[in-house]
């Protein structure tokens, strides 16, 4: 199975999880077809989907239950979903373009896109509560993928990450500790958790050697990551991303390219693919899509 068709069967979950709702007063205990419609807008707009691809690689790696992981994964891309809306609002990066779209709040005004965000965060946290309860025998497992997943989007990961980039850009901060602090919490930790979520599931303790290498993969692969969507948002097609290019220098933020240059980045990057490459030995041959994965994002142009 490569990303496509990975991506492919969470797209078609994420329609049945999500459908397009009719405009009508909603009754007790319904979702308002506005807020409904509006979260849709931003989760069914494209996007790579690597996230939930990545849990279910991995929980196909590891012969945890694809039936299983499917919520998790699809939960993971509506907690990312959630977190570009947010980040696009004038008040965070201030952007038009998403997912070759106007962004949330260009269509459904700033009001309703926060709380499309919201919605999908909550909805996520619901969905993945279900899931865990209708996996009785597995529930240990269940609890400490959600617990991954959770943990990874929150204070102390992914929105911790999103406070920093925000401080430093208003403060004018450029060093190297900060950088490499919200690296690791905006962007790797939503690329480790996945990772992490699928061997909860699969049984593994986090003192096992196989939980410590995927953590090793996803921390360099997802400062890879990140690293290459700076180097895109300098020399990228505004077409080809879906999303505005140039924004980092005139705001001001701290990227690896603002710290390091264009080449110095594009070195960076090297070295961290290196490096999650090696920490791929452990799973020998079956660690095929996590290789390929590499490559393809390390020279990706969207
Ligand atoms: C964009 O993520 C935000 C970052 C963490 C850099 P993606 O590049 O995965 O965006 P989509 O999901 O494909 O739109
Ligand atoms: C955002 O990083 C990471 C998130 C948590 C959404 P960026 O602000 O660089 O992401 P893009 O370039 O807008 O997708
Ligand atoms: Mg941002
Ligand atoms: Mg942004
Ligand atoms: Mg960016």
């Amino acid at each position: 199975m490569t990303l496509k068709d990975y991506a492919a069967l969470v797209e078609d979950r994420l329609n049945e999880l999500l459908p397009e709702a009719a405009e009508k007063t909603p009754g007790i205990d319904e979702t308002p077809w506005l807020l409904n419609n509006a979260m849709r807008y931003s989760l069914m707009a494209g996007g790579k989907r690597l996230r939930p691809a990545m849990l279910l690689a991995c929980a196909d790696m590891l012969g945890a239950s694809r039936e299983e992981a499917m919520i998790p994964a699809c939960a993971l891309e509506m907690i990312h979903t959630y977190s570009l809306i947010h980040d696009d609002l004038p008040g965070m990066d201030n952007d038009t373009l998403r997912r070759g779209r106007p962004t949330n709040h260009v269509v459904f005004g700033e009001g309703q896109a926060i709380l499309a965000g919201d919605g999908l965060l909550s909805l996520a946290v619901e969905l993945m509560i279900g899931n865990v309860m209708a996996h009785p025998d597995n529930y240990a497992g269940g609890i400490r993928a959600m617990n991954e997943i959770v943990r990874g989007a929150g204070v102390s990961g992914m929105v911790g990450g999103q406070c920093m980039d925000l401080y430093c850009e208003r403060e004018g901060l450029c060093d190297e500790r900060m950088l490499s602090y919200i690296h690791m919490n905006k962007t790797a930790r939503m690329l480790i958790s996945p990772l992490r979520a699928a061997a909860a599931l699969a049984g593994y303790a986090p003192e096992s050697p196989e939980w410590k290498a995927l953590t090793a993969y996803g921390v360099n692969f997802g400062l890879l990551f990140q690293a290459v969507d700076d180097i895109l948002d300098v020399v990228g097609d505004e077409k080809t991303l879906g999303k505005s290019v140039g924004k980092d220098a005139a705001e001001g933020k701290l990227t690896y390219v603002a710290l390091y240059g264009l080449e110095g980045a594009r070195k960076r990057a090297d070295a961290l693919a290196g490096e999650a490459r090696a920490s791929l030995a452990p799973f020998g041959g079956r660690a095929a899509f996590f290789l390929d994965l590499l490559d393809s994002m390390a020279h990706r142009a969207s």
